[in-house]
């Protein structure tokens, strides 16, 4: 037996033993518990002590993780190896924080002081238009070229002192009329962001932004690519259009020149900040033990959590209005990275991957679908991430926030047994009657698993650590479900059925689609 299959095996075993155990039990009967499952590291702490989970099993997934070879596999990472096999690439989003060597080729260094110079100039006031410096900048991209840097954006307001963010994504035509509704085009400077610079939504409203800053347009372009050339024959200007490498994934393209929005939103010092959290993270990512390290330990906690215990989805809550974007943001990097069915070989893969991911900010989550992450028939993990300190607003919300976070991770794990509900019910007069009808409705099983995630705040540095601690959690679970996280062809079969489908909507010839989206097609040009 291999010993993947060994490992496998023993985790299995301990989730037979966790199950009939309790979260209660584990939580009150050992006090030491706290302390062995949290761990720290630059300006985060992963607390994993309301997990189903103890140390016997954290060392049988470690096991895992070492038998699934997660170094070397790592190390990979790290050196350049085409690890992005069915693309034949390497995976250097960490040489964009300089924690990683780039190859030869690439100048990161200087294509970054090139950006930040740019981003600085339009900050002061030295790139801009005729009637005056730039007021507004709408970041035009969708998927990678849009979710780091507009979540970035909301995430980081507080340090924004340059001009106004916007971001137009979706190629609802709406987005961008919404968007500009209030805007000057004289004083807006439009930064095209898109990797192949084909993207059909992007090109679509890159036209549509052209059109509407009218003459001069040209000027008060930028360009974002791998594509210079495409860049060029759109109209950028040269001296703005920035590149970056095929060995960037559009998901972790946040740290090249797709930040260029966001740099110029929080200025150059504040960027590099928010590589140096990063950077910071790959260090500890790479040379902290596997016991001691944060991603790793996050992502074997989601590969237990969906195999051992065999969930299916996971809400990601941030108590942190600014943080409003993160679970979209995390969406696209989990759910395009991990949402694979073959393995490395091309072979069905043994385990289930990755689950759903959704979330909302909390305390506004509570009262929308907390309710059945308490009561529902399913047990869905709910990650909570909150910051210590509060940034920018009152100490008195701030611990109303923080008290809420910890009540409903509490509330979750604990629960509040029948017994209770009724000893409860008694003490405030309540019938027999009334409580033998209302006491199963205000049950609370408990036992609901969640991880607790605390940045000591929200500043440019902890949050590119935050970043680079997912982006290696997700590796993580990859290597330990044999998958690639960095293709994701998945995408690729909608845009080309659209492509054919758009003339059939212009023109009514259907004759080649299937009766379904034909008598779709037929129903919205109003045939039927
Ligand atoms: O959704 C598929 C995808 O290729 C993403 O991976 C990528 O981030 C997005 O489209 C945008 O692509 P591009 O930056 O090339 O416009």
């Amino acid at each position: 037996m291999s010993l993947r299959t060994e490992a496998w095996q023993s985790l299995a075993a301990h989730a037979g033993r966790l199950r009939a155990t309790s979260l209660g039990a584990l939580i009150h009967n050992d006090l030491e518990r706290p302390a062995q499952l949290t761990k720290t590291a630059c300006g985060l702490t992963l607390d994993l002590s309301k997990e189903l989970l103890d140390a016997p099993a954290l060392r049988a997934l470690t096991a895992l993780a070492r038998a699934s070879e997660l170094e070397a596999a790592r190390e990979s990472m790290a050196d350049g190896e085409p690890v992005n096999r069915t693309e034949e690439r390497a995976a250097l989003h960490m040489a964009l924080r300089f924690s990683v060597k780039a190859p030869e080729e690439a100048d990161v260094p200087g294509t970054l002081d090139r950006l930040l110079t740019f981003a600085e100039e339009v900050r002061q006031g030295r790139q801009g238009t005729k009637t005056g410096p730039y007021t507004d900048v709408i970041n035009i991209g969708i998927g990678g070229s849009d979710l780091g840097p507009a979540m970035a954006a909301q995430a980081l307001l507080p340090y924004i002192d340059g001009p106004r963010l916007h971001f137009v994504s979706n190629v609802d035509g709406a987005h961008f009329i919404d968007v500009v509704r209030d805007l000057e085009p004289s004083r807006t400077l439009v930064v095209i962001c898109s990797k192949s610079f084909t993207t059909q939504e992007t090109m679509a409203n890159a036209r549509l932004a052209r059109d509407w800053l009218g003459a001069g347009a040209d000027a008060q372009m930028a360009g974002v690519s791998t594509n210079i050339a495409a860049c060029a024959e759109f109209g950028v200007p040269e001296e703005r259009v920035f590149g970056f490498w095929d060995w960037v994934g559009g998901r972790y393209s946040l740290w090249s020149a797709i930040g260029l929005s966001l740099a110029i939103g929080i200025g150059a010092e504040r960027f590099r900040d928010l590589l140096a959290g990063a950077a910071r993270m790959d260090r500890h990512f790479l040379d902290a033990p596997l016991e001691e390290n944060l991603p790793v330990l996050y992502g074997l906690t989601a590969v237990w959590r969906r195999n051992c215990l065999g969930t299916t989805s996971t809400a990601l809550i941030p108590y942190d209005q600014r943080l409003v974007r993160l679970p979209a943001y995390l969406q696209q990097l989990e759910l395009e990275s991990l949402g694979k069915r073959v393995d490395l070989a091309g072979q069905p893969v043994a385990q289930a991957t990755s689950g759903v991911l959704w979330g909302e900010p909390g305390t506004n989550a509570q009262h929308s679908f907390f309710q059945l992450l308490h009561q529902g028939s399913d047990v869905i993990p709910v990650d909570f991430i909150a910051s210590i300190s509060p940034t920018g607003a009152s100490q008195e919300h701030h611990e109303i926030l923080l008290a809420n976070c910890l009540a409903q991770s509490q509330a979750l794990a604990l629960g509040r047994s029948t017994d209770e509900v009724a000893a409860q019910m008694r003490a405030q007069g309540q019938s027999e009657a009334e409580i033998a009808r209302l006491a199963p409705h205000r049950t609370f099983p408990g036992n609901r698993p969640s991880t607790t995630i605390l940045l000591d705040r929200l500043d440019p540095e902890t949050l590119g650590a935050l970043i680079a601690f997912f982006e290696h959690k997700v590796f993580v679970q990859a290597v330990l479900w044999g998958i690639n996280p960095f293709d994701q062809w998945g995408v690729e079969l909608g845009k080309v059925l659209a492509a054919q489908i758009l003339p059939a909507l212009r023109t009514g010839a259907t004759e080649d689609l299937d009766p379904s989206t034909a008598a779709l097609i037929q129903r919205i040009r109003g045939a039927n």
